[in-house]
């Protein structure tokens, strides 16, 4: 497999993780979390847009009895000391004495599952944690344990795989980092 190069918008993009590698890390994660969660029927929470592929290939993986629940996170909201509140939408399941497992695209700085992590602790669940596809530990800003991390990336940005800049490249099935 060689590297291929393509442009979106105005930037262009190598590649940087294959199909192949990333199916067998979100394999790996799965076998965790299929030893982890059983006995316990887990709610996976998947949070979107960024999420869905990496939300659809570790699903088709897990063999334990499990629920799982797609949630949006507005855009805007009041600022709270670590950065931008953003507010959970689209969650009707009660979390009261569950096992959550929140399914994050990529965690940067840390800001967004931060926000997230405090406002589903206030809904009572039995434990949370967070599976993501990829993890910048470099640009971390939050005392946060990230339990289950698919893949730890340097502070490059990447698109493909669920993951865009500016609305393009979710479909792409690769990962791509910008070239610099
Ligand atoms: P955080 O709040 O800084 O951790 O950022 C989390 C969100 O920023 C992710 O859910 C993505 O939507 C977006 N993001 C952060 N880094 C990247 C990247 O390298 N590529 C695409 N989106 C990113």
């Amino acid at each position: 497999m060689y590297p291929r190069t393509i442009t979106l918008n105005d930037c262009q993009f190598k590649t940087y993780l294959f199909e192949e590698e990333i199916i067998a890390r979100i394999t790996m994660l799965a076998d965790q979390l299929n030893t982890d969660y059983a006995e316990k029927r887990p709610l996976f929470l998947a949070v979107l847009n960024g999420s869905f592929m990496f939300a659809a290939d570790l699903m088709k993986r897990i063999g334990v009895s499990c629920d799982i629940a797609f949630i949006r996170l507005s855009s805007y909201q009041d600022m709270a000391s670590t950065g931008k509140v953003k507010e959970i939408l689209g969650l009707t399941e009660n979390l009261d004495g569950r096992h959550v497992v929140v399914l994050e695209d990529i965690v940067d700085t840390g800001h967004t599952v931060n926000s997230l992590l405090q406002q589903l602790q206030q809904k009572n669940p039995a434990s949370l944690e967070v599976a993501t596809l990829l993890l910048k530990p470099e640009c971390l800003q939050h005392k946060i344990d990230i339990k289950y991390v698919a893949k730890a990336i340097p502070n490059d940005f990447v698109v493909g795989y669920g993951l865009d800049y500016n609305g393009l490249g979710r479909n792409l099935r690769d990962i791509y980092k910008i070239v610099s």
